[in-house]
């Protein structure tokens, strides 16, 4: 049989077509963490990605792309509304994260779900070859690995969840919670980025199918738990996400990067300390809380207005769910009024961008910044508060991370922890950070680099396939990331 011994299955491609206004269209990078962490590992690999091109109805025959061969998965207006934006980005989206915005549950978004997963697990059994290792990505395919072990049992499965598995009070709250651990069960390892996450699971096989699940702790990379079904003994264990941080470091170190990170802060008027968020526009990552904390600061003169400015860069996201379009009309009022209140004439206190950026111009930023905001409310991992860290190779500036974050299980001896409930909190470590002087910033950052540059996207992937296919592990070290 002809096909791939290697596929990464993701509900979107790591590419998007766009259309522009002239009616041409263009391939363009994909938004979010999940595409930025494996894109470089599958690459490297020549592997195939299965995936949505981003726009509904499009009918595109497989390509080859730098390496790597794209399966797009058609999906219709209907499904777009119903699976994308419905089931995967208004239940489970706000169910896993901890109910920040109330989960809304139908049963004809979860129909479309069932069906559009069904379409997925039938284009990865097309694409794979006898024997192959399938890769399940994240939240939208989790009943993939059950559907595609169907039809193909001599598959090696793996999948791997990019945000938070939530405690289980809140997953029982699902309708089809059943179903959806049984599909995931089709896998021979499943992925989490916490241990937390592993252990919920692990428990909840037991509730809700009577199985055995191991007891003992479930510790990051090398000790995960497992469970018996139907005949196999599927691993769940806990394996944190990172970047591609050598890439980052280099890029950093490049003479355009410097000469770029200058002319930033030229243009922005040469601000004593500058401050950064990136974020895709999303509820869950805290974007009001970070200015909320600053026109705290600004309007009790405890920081003054002509030393700081501050860059927000909001990448576009799922600008149909109503949800995001409410925050991003609050977001937007924020800015202008801390603007309005605070800024002159030429000097505004926030820049605020919400537009994709290339990665030279988003590492000029990271390099331009003294402090780095980050502080989600929820966050399975957190990529952004990583690469700003891995381009500070001169160890200097700070990183405000919040505690829920994934990151700061691993970032918490460098960074300045911040719970994002805690207004007063996240005001007091934003002027500890705006304040702190170059010895100290310099001992936390030395930390933090080491710990970025030890554990980048390399030991994550094969950390997971080490448990799922060692011959593709050893592949990885090889000749990737
Ligand atoms: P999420 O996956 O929830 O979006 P992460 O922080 O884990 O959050 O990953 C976000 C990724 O998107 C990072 O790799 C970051 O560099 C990238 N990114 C964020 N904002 C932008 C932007 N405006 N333009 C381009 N890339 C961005
Ligand atoms: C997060 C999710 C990914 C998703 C990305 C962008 O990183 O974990 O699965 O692809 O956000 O969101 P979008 O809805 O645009 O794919």
């Amino acid at each position: 049989m002809d096909g791939a011994d290697f596929l990464v299955v993701a509900n979107r491609l790591p590419v998007d077509l766009d259309q522009l206004d002239d009616g041409t269209q263009r391939w363009r990078p994909s938004p979010g963490g999940l595409v930025s962490a494996l894109e470089p590992f599958l690459r490297g690999r020549h592997g195939a990605w299965v995936g949505w091109p981003g726009r509904a109805d499009m009918d595109l025959a497989p390509f080859e792309d730098k390496g790597l061969a794209i399966h797009p998965v058609k999906l219709s207006h209907a499904e777009v509304r119903d699976y994308y934006e419905g089931f995967s980005n208004a239940t489970l989206w706000p169910l896993y994260h901890d109910v920040v915005v109330p989960p809304v549950f139908k049963k004809s978004w979860w129909d479309s779900y069932v069906a559009v997963n069904q379409r997925f697990a039938d284009a990865a059994a097309a694409a794979a070859a006898k024997g192959a290792t399938v890769w399940v990505q994240d939240y939208q395919l989790q009943l993939v690995p059950a559907m595609l072990r169907e039809q193909r049992p001599d598959l090696r499965i793996g999948f791997f969840l990019h945000i938070p598995f939530p405690p289980v009070e809140l997953f029982m709250q699902l309708p089809w919670r059943t179903e959806l651990v049984r599909g995931l069960l089709g896998a021979d390892v499943i992925g989490f980025q916490m241990p937390q996450g592993a252990q919920n699971f692990l428990w909840l096989a037991g509730r809700l199918l009577g199985l055995e699940p191991t007891k003992a702790a479930v510790r990051v990379r090398n000790r995960p738990g497992s469970v018996p079904f139907d005949g196999r003994q599927v691993r769940v264990g806990a394996f944190p996400i990172s970047i591609d941080a050598a890439g980052f470091d280099e890029l950093a170190q490049s003479p355009r990067t410097t000469d770029r990170a200058q002319q930033i802060r030229s243009d922005m008027g040469n601000p004593r300390r500058l401050l950064l968020g990136v974020d895709r526009l999303d509820y869950t990552k805290g974007i009001d809380v970070r200015l909320r904390a600053l026109r705290e600061l600004l309007a009790s003169g405890r920081v003054d207005p002509e030393s700081v400015a501050m860059v927000q860069l909001a990448i576009p996201s799922r600008e149909r769910v109503g949800q995001y379009q409410a925050m991003r009309r609050s977001i937007e009022e924020q800015v202008g009024q801390l603007n309005g209140d605070f800024g002159r004439v030429g000097r505004p206190i926030v820049h605020y961008l919400h537009q994709s950026m290339d990665r030279d111009e988003l590492v000029a930023l990271y390099s331009a910044a003294d402090v780095m905001v980050v502080t989600p409310l929820r966050d399975g991992m957190n990529l952004v508060c990583k690469e700003y860290v891995a381009t500070r190779h001169g160890l200097d500036g700070a990183l405000v991370l919040s505690e829920f974050a994934g990151a700061a299980a691993e970032l918490a001896e460098g960074a300045l922890l911040v719970n994002p409930h805690d207004l007063d909190g996240v005001a007091d470590a934003l002027e500890q950070a705006l304040t702190m002087d170059p010895e100290q910033e310099r001992k936390r950052m030395r930390t933090l680099h080491r710990q970025v540059m030890t554990h980048d996207v390399g030991l994550w992937a094969r950390s997971f396939l080490d448990f799922l296919d060692p011959s593709a592990a050893t592949a990885t070290s090889a000749e990737a990331v």
